[in-house]
């Protein structure tokens, strides 16, 4: 079969940065470019799925952090799965599948050793490199082990529960026969699904009389944070003699002009707790024990994994936006090519 060579790009783009508060219809736009000449060195690459996550928020804001802020008029960054369909690199043939920040866009056009190419394994589906085997499964794992040094007997607590690092997450915990677990979401279909699974305490952050029911579920010993705000706040004033807090993310914040304050820090000095954060792309090194751990935990039947999916490269931003309004179960990815043959394992 002889595949023709694109010559014509579509790109969502940075249009301008958003002031505090959601990313909204005049953010992003749409373009169609050239697609430029393969350098040495260089592959040409068909974006299958590419991966919505909350800190591509942040990435649009000309702040410090720890990727630089996306440019105006650049494609907008995004972690994805792609098929090469040319190769200017003796690494890299025609049909292999790739991952790394390909970005909102149909095709990418780039060096080939910002790649990382992968083989999905017998009986797995091309989609968990970026939900359960990826990014996320392993935030929920380098997470709760490695920064919430989990042990069994311990009360954990994960906010942001329903999500794709959360869901991870609480299943990770639920997995410790000894371990009590509660978990935190933003509707009722949630706090059932989760139930469902096995957690302990569900508990739905904006029912009115939440504080109250957060209270009653005790002292914590893990607080797997993905919201900070005031439920973090609430955290640290319940977290017990040497608990050890996640701060994974702060979703709450993202959107918001000034964080909320955080008035129970004191809490951490005497309860003698940690109170860690991280990046999980900074724990390569452990990746292959997280993957192997995440695939044993799922054959026991221990690991329910979920994707929110979209199709096409013109429902990422609703999708975001909708990330970002609770609409999700699980992961987010966006389908981008409509002839991927992956579809039938979704
Ligand atoms: N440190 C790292 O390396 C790392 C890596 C990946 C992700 N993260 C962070 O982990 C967190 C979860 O990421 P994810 O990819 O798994 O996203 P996700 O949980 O799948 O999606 C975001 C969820 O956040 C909840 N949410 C939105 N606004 C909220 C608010 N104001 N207060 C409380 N909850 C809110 C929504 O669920 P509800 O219906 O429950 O509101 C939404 O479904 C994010 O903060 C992300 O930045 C960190």
């Amino acid at each position: 079969m002889v595949t023709s060579v694109p010559t014509k790009n579509t790109q969502v783009v940075l249009n301008e940065r958003p002031k505090a508060g959601p990313i909204t219809d005049t953010t992003f736009r749409s373009q169609t470019v050239d697609i430029p000449e393969l350098k040495d060195g260089e592959v040409l690459v068909k974006v299958t799925y590419t991966s919505l996550d909350p800190t591509q928020r942040g990435w649009i804001n000309d702040t410090r952090s720890y990727l630089p802020p996306v440019e105006i008029g650049a494609p907008m960054r995004s972690n994805g799965l792609g098929r090469v369909v040319v190769s200017k690199s003796d690494d890299f043939k025609a049909g292999d599948l790739v991952q790394g920040l390909i970005n909102w866009q149909e095709y990418y056009v780039g060096p080939a050793q910002s790649l990382t190419k992968k083989q999905v394994p017998e009986g797995g589906k091309e989609i968990d490199f970026l939900g359960l085997f990826g990014m996320t499964g392993l935030t929920a794992y380098i997470g709760l082990f490695d920064i919430g040094q989990i042990k069994d007997g311990d009360h954990v607590v994960i906010s942001g529960a329903a999500g794709a690092v959360g869901l991870t997450a609480t299943q990770i915990a639920l997995s410790f026969p000894k371990c009590k677990v509660t978990a935190i979401a933003g509707n009722p279909e949630k706090l059932e699904y989760l139930k469902k699974l096995g957690a302990h305490n569900v508990l739905n952050y904006k029912d009115e009389d939440f504080k109250k029911q957060f209270k009653n579920v005790g002292l914590i010993d893990v607080y797997f944070d993905n919201v900070g705000g005031a439920i973090l706040d609430q955290a640290l004033a319940q977290i017990a003699p040497y608990a050890r807090i996640v701060a994974c993310g702060a979703i709450s914040a993202y959107n918001a002009d000034k964080p909320t304050p955080i008035y129970n820090y004191f809490n951490v000095i005497s309860m003698k707790a940690t109170w860690k954060g991280f990046i999980v792309m900074d724990h390569a090194a452990r990746f292959k024990d997280g993957i192997t751990y995440l695939a044993d935990l799922q054959k026991q039947g221990k690991l329910e994994y979920k994707y929110h999916v979209t199709e096409g490269l013109d429902t990422v931003v609703g999708t975001l936006q909708d990330m970002f309004a609770g609409k999700n179960v699980g992961k987010t990815v966006v389908k981008v090519a409509k002839d991927d043959s992956d579809k039938s394992k979704l």
